[in-house]
């Protein structure tokens, strides 16, 4: 670990909980080793020896996480948004995640992706490859190298995949303890489990799949949960036992303390307070959630109950991969939820704040960091410039991040740091 002593200067900005915004001009971050060691107005004598970056008039946020996203998925970016989730999956996504089969594509698709987080200020992901356990580990490969950091898991499917994406439940459990173990020991990008959902996956592989959750408690689990109602129907079908789709996963020992549930649209209050009693946390895919026309999730409910809310792009079920696009689409969905909802009284829409603090502050807790920047954690960072917008000498900080987050290019985007390593 190098022990560099840093300073960067811009105008900071960031949330340290829901809807509270911190605006701090003309600020200095110093880190040592990559470590925050504070926020300063005027940078202190103890530190004068620091190598120091000033970025002027720019304004400096947390990075952003994305706690939902489809690896294998980015080749079919915006493709085959005709459908709806059951038929979009076996007309578009298990065919191109078949082709995963292949290292070499592997490695030339997920390069790509990997850089493509990276400019657009995503350092933490929670990301799902394919059932493929070699083009997985290139996946970690090449998000470690580019500086993404977070969980990356090979997805489990032994049954309604397609003849060139299912795996046998003997291989999809032995591949998975194989990549568990070739992978526990990263640095940057641990393994998680990753049953795809509960239709993909026998009652036995859930089974072993909960005894490897338990073998290996500090590896969580991630999957999809009420997304779709035809894909509920379906989970009531096979789980006739299960009251509740979240049931299906509880029986296995998957439903627990950091357990990400992609989409939770359908989610009721039964299932909501069992998430909350879990420590389960819900990924908002506003995105997705319009484009395979799934509905909108009841994001303001969740976060009055106290359920754990973070945000994903769930590409390619998503078209957009910057989490400033998804940050606007959840405000967008949400207006739309209090207009025709029926709860104008109760479900309030999201605001600007709220939703930075979505794609920022609440997955740097899923992380184990705490939201904003904090003395002691790794500086995850994004600098923007925002000189290629109109100018507006009218317009305050808050004012002008709310434009970035509705109008932030990949090319106003700066510098990116990730572990405290300036990676653009
Ligand atoms: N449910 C099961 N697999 C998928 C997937 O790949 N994308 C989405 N959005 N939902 C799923
Ligand atoms: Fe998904």
């Amino acid at each position: 670990m190098n022990e560099r002593l840093e300073a960067i200067k811009g105008n900071i900005i960031y949330a340290e909980a829901l809807g509270e915004l911190t605006v701090m001009p003309d600020s200095w971050i110093v880190t040592e080793g990559g470590i925050i060691r504070g926020i300063f107005g005027e940078l202190p004598e103890r530190y004068a020896a620091a190598e120091t970056t000033d970025y002027g008039d720019m304004i400096i946020t947390p990075s952003f996480t994305d706690l939902h996203l489809h690896a294998p998925q980015y080749p079919m970016l915006g493709l085959g948004m005709d459908l709806e989730l059951l038929g979009w999956l076996n007309k578009y996504a298990f065919p191109t995640e078949a082709m995963f089969s292949d290292a070499g594509y592997a490695r030339r698709v997920y390069s790509k992706l990997a850089h493509a987080l990276i400019e657009r200020g995503t350092t933490r992901v929670c990301i799902f490859s394919s059932l493929h356990r070699e083009a997985t580990n290139i996946l970690m490969d090449e998000l470690e190298k580019a500086g993404v950091t977070g969980y990356a898991g090979k997805v489990n499917m032994d049954r309604n995949g397609s003849k060139e994406l299912i795996e046998t439940t003997e291989e999809s459990v032995a591949e998975t303890r194989l990549f568990i173990e070739e992978n526990k020991d990263r640095k940057l990008i641990k393994p998680i489990l990753t049953p795809r959902f509960t239709p993909s996956c026998t009652n036995e592989l859930m089974e072993e799949l909960g005894k490897i959750a338990a073998e290996y408690p500090d590896i969580p689990v991630q999957s999809h949960l009420s997304e779709n109602t035809d894909e509920m129907k379906w989970v009531k079908e096979l789980h006739p036992d299960c009251a509740q789709y979240w049931e299906t996963y509880d029986k296995y020992g998957l439903w627990k303390n950091r357990t990400v549930m992609a989409h939770c649209v359908y989610s009721d209050e039964r299932e909501r307070a069992a998430m909350k009693k879990a420590g389960v946390w819900a990924v908002h895919c506003p995105d997705s959630n319009t484009c395979i026309a799934s509905g909108i999730a009841p994001v303001r409910t969740m976060l009055k109950e106290g359920v754990k809310v973070a945000m994903g792009s769930d590409i390619a079920g998503g078209a957009k991969l910057s989490m400033l696009d998804v940050a606007t689409e959840a405000i967008r969905v949400s207006k739309l939820r209090w207009l025709f909802g029926g709860k104008r009284d109760e479900e309030r829409f999201l605001t600007v704040a709220e939703a930075f603090y979505l794609i920022t502050g609440a997955g740097q807790e899923y992380f184990g960091a705490r939201p904003g920047f904090c003395i002691g954690d790794r500086l995850h960072a994004v600098v923007f410039d925002d000189r290629g917008m109109a100018d507006n000498p009218r317009m305050n900080l808050s004012e002008r991040l709310e434009r970035i987050i509705y109008l932030g290019e990949r090319q106003d985007i700066k510098a990116v740091y990730s572990e405290g390593i300036r990676r653009i």
